[in-house]
């Protein structure tokens, strides 16, 4: 692909203005041009079909961020967007109920191993938060014990109470909670992802009070085996329902999430993001015993049920299913996987391309790990630089080729090429044409 830095003003415009007028920039955290190499990234973008999207200065990138993993068929799917342009025509959201959500409620009971009932949201934070809310409620107890990111909500990030903001713990390095009611301290209670020692500890230092285990089973790596099964056993033994939060992890690896993939059934997960193509839908499934009482409590919202998400999400799960992509996910990744090891290999940097292959990340070995926030910015932007959008790892979707592989690890080879240049001669920093990436939460899941 050619190489040229990318003409970014009208990004970098809207940027200053959003700067001054929405707090924090932007509505997603991961959307803040920190995020990227901020100064050469784009951060506002125009159009966006299939692998690609152009930004509002008019240079096309290959995506491989896709909306943090919320477009999984490809950007402005035609099958789904067709759906959704009928469905407004009939209606977007009715005065009265829709059989759209019978009809979404049948499907994901038909998908998902631990789904017997089902209640929805629009985003996958909010869904953590009704997960939480029914969980306290079937339970009659108040405390979490949480692995992995759960979204913004208050029941969540009350957690951030138990560490200094500053030491880098868990889970929002640097991030105080303000505005987070104090009293939710001790609450929502963190644990490391595969420490079973950890676990058992706190439920027993919590005895009679652990309403629910939520976690995501993986991340970009699968568990050690019997991990998922110990786990659930922990929480039954202690009365706490288990809760697998598949926004993440749910739909790209196996359609009805990890759950069906490894056999380990939770009390209730949670789903959103990838399950309708870029359409705002979430949902919390389970069993009758962990979601039934749920009936009495007050969990309710205007827009929860709209036609738009539930048509969406309908059209999303049966396209995955009809045009196997499961498969298509695992022969795409491990592709991309051997191009982007050809291209460590090319250019003389010592390194893997490892993950899962729905979340492949570029892992390099350097003389000092103390260069890592240095390198992944040094990385993005030299992508950035030659049409790709990417963190230093790669989520696709149905819609990316092996032709965009093929461009991917070439361009790849040449920016670790200049990674190797900046390691070779100590000068990272010269090369360095933008602020250094921030990262400002941690997820404790692998
Ligand atoms: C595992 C997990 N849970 C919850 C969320 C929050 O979802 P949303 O951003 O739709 O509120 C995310 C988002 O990245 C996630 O990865």
């Amino acid at each position: 692909m050619s190489e040229f830095t990318p003409d970014i003003t009208r990004s970098y415009q809207l940027y200053k203005r959003a700067g001054e007028i929405i707090p924090g920039w932007t509505q997603l955290i991961s959307r803040r041009a920190s995020q990227f190499a901020n100064g050469i990234s784009p951060t506002y973008a125009q159009h966006a079909k299939g692998s690609r999207f152009i930004d509002v200065d008019g240079n096309e990138y290959i995506d491989w961020v896709n909306a943090v993993g919320a477009i999984i068929l490809g950007h402005a799917d035609p099958v789904v967007d067709t759906a959704v342009k009928e469905q407004i025509d009939r209606g977007s959201l009715y005065t009265l109920n829709g059989p759209l959500e019978i009809e979404l409620a049948e499907e994901l009971i038909n998908t998902i191993p631990s789904a017997e009932m089902v209640r929805y949201t629009k985003g996958g934070g909010e869904a953590c938060a009704v997960a939480a809310r029914i969980a306290r409620g079937t339970t009659g107890r108040d405390k979490i014990l949480f692995c992995g990111y759960h979204g913004w909500h208050d029941w969540y990030q009350a957690a951030n109470y138990l560490v200094e903001p500053e030491s880098g713990e868990y889970p929002f390095a640097g991030i105080e909670p303000i505005g987070v009611p104090r009293v939710l301290a001790g609450t929502a209670i963190p644990f490391s992802y595969g420490d079973l020692a950890m676990l058992e500890r706190l439920l027993e230092e919590n005895q009679g009070e652990v309403g629910a285990i939520m976690m995501e089973p993986a991340r970009s790596e699968l568990p050690e085996p019997e991990y998922l099964e110990k786990v659930k056993a922990l929480a039954h033994k202690h009365g706490a329902l288990l809760i697998f939060d598949e926004v993440s992890c749910g739909w790209r690896l196996a359609i009805g999430g990890l759950q069906k993939r490894l056999g380990v059934i939770p009390d209730m997960t949670v789903v959103a993001k990838a399950m309708s193509n870029g359409y705002p839908m979430g949902a919390v499934v389970g069993s009758q015993a962990a979601m039934a009482p749920a009936a009495q409590m007050f969990v309710s919202s205007s827009y929860w049920s709209d036609n738009i998400g539930l048509i969406a999400a309908l059209t999303t799960i049966r396209e995955l299913k009809r045009r196997n992509s499961e498969a298509r996910f695992k022969e795409l990744g491990e592709n991309l996987r051997s191009a982007i090891n050809g291209a460590i290999a090319a250019s003389g940097l010592s390194g893997a391309c490892t993950g899962l292959h729905t979340s492949l990340a570029v892992t390099l070995d350097l003389p000092d790990e103390a260069l890592q926030p240095k390198v992944k910015t040094l990385f993005i932007q030299e992508m950035s630089r030659r049409g790709i959008h990417c963190y230093m790892g790669f989520k696709g979707t149905l819609a990316h080729t092996e032709e965009e592989i093929r461009l991917t690890a070439e361009v790849t080879t040449k920016a670790l090429k200049v990674i190797k240049s900046g390691l070779d001669n100590g000068d990272l920093d010269s090369l360095l044409n933008c602020d250094l990436k921030k990262d400002p939460f941690r997820r404790l899941v692998r």
